[in-house]
C-alpha cells in the first residue's frame, strides 16, 4: 500500500504513522525525521534544513523533493510506503506524481488527519519525545507512567527544538496557508480520505485501520 499522511502540525501524523507501520510493515518516510537526522549528523542537508526548521518555515521544495525522490527509489519501498509530512505544497504534490509515475507506482490513499486549529498549540507545546527510541508522549493527553521517563525503554524524554510557542505559531500559520490547496489537489484526484483526529489516539487508529483493511 502506498500512503500519504497529511495533517497540520500536531494533528497526530507521527503518532498514527507509528501504529500504521507496525501493523502493515511498510517503511515510514517522514521528511521531518529525515531533516532532524541530518541536523544531528551536521551534514550539508542538515545545516540547510536547520535554518528553516528553527524558524518554523518550510524547507525549500527543491531540497525536500530531492530527498524524497531518493528515498522512494530504495528497494524497501517496493511493497509500499507511508509518507508523513510530504507533500506539504502543491509543487511537492506535483513532483510526487512525477516521481511515482517514473517508478510505476500510484498513491492508494491520502489520509488527512483533521483537527481543529485551536487545539494544536497545546498538543505541540505539551509534546515530549523519547531520546532513545523516539516514542511520542503528551504531558496531558498521553503522559508516561513515570514523569520524564519512556514507558517503552526507560529513556529520557525531551522537547523538540521547534515545539516552543513562538515557533509553533509560525509552523501553524505556514502550514495552514499551504494545506487547503493541497487538500483540493488530492480531492480532485480522488485520493483524499478524511479522518477525525480529535478522538482518542486509539480511536483515530481504529478509523485509519478500518480504511486500510479494505486495501489488503
Ligand atoms: P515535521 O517533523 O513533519 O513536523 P510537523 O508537520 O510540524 O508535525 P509534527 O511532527 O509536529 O506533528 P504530528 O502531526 O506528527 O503530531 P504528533 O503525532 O507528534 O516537520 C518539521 C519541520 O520540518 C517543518 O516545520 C519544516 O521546516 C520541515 N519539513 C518537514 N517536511 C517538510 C516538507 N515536506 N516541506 C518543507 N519542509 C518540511 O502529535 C502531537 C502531540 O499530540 C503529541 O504529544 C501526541 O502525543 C499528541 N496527540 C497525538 N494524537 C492525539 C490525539 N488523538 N489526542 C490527543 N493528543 C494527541
Ligand atoms: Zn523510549
Amino acid at each position: 500500500m502506498n500512503l500519504v499522511l497529511m495533517g497540520l502540525p500536531g494533528a497526530g501524523k507521527g503518532t498514527q504513522a507509528e501504529k500504521i507501520v507496525n501493523k502493515y510493515g511498510i517503511p515510514h518516510i517522514s521528511t521531518g525525521d529525515m531533516f532532524r537526522a541530518a541536523m544531528k549528523e551536521e551534514t550539508e542537508l542538515g545545516l540547510k534544513a536547520k535554518s528553516y526548521m528553527d524558524k518554523g518555515e518550510l524547507v525549500p521544495d527543491e531540497v525536500t523533493i530531492g530527498i524524497v525522490r531518493e528515498r522512494l527509489s530504495k528497494e524497501d519501498c517496493e511493497s509500499g510506503f507511508l509518507l508523513d509530512g510530504f507533500p506539504r505544497t502543491v509543487p511537492q504534490a506535483e513532483a510526487l506524481e512525477e516521481i511515482l509515475n517514473d517508478l510505476n507506482k500510484k498513491i492508494d490513499y491520502v489520509i488527512n488527519i483533521d483537527v481543529d486549529q485551536d487545539i494544536l498549540m497545546e498538543r505541540l507545546t505539551g509534546r515530549r519525545i523519547c531520546k532513545n527510541c523516539g516514542a511520542t508522549y503528551h504531558l496531558v493527553f498521553n503522559p508516561p507512567a513515570k514523569e520524564n521517563v519512556c514507558d517503552r525503554c526507560g529513556g529520557e524524554l525531551y522537547q523538540r527544538a521547534d515545539d516552543n510557542a513562538e515557533t509553533v505559531q509560525t509552523r501553524l500559520e505556514v502550514n495552514i496557508k499551504q494545506s487547503q490547496p493541497l487538500l483540493n489537489f488530492y480531492e480532485t484526484k480522488g485520493y483524499l480520505r478524511n479522518i477525525d483526529g480529535q478522538q482518542d489516539i486509539n480511536k483515530v487508529f481504529a478509523d485509519v485501520d478500518q480504511l486500510l483493511g479494505g486495501l489488503k
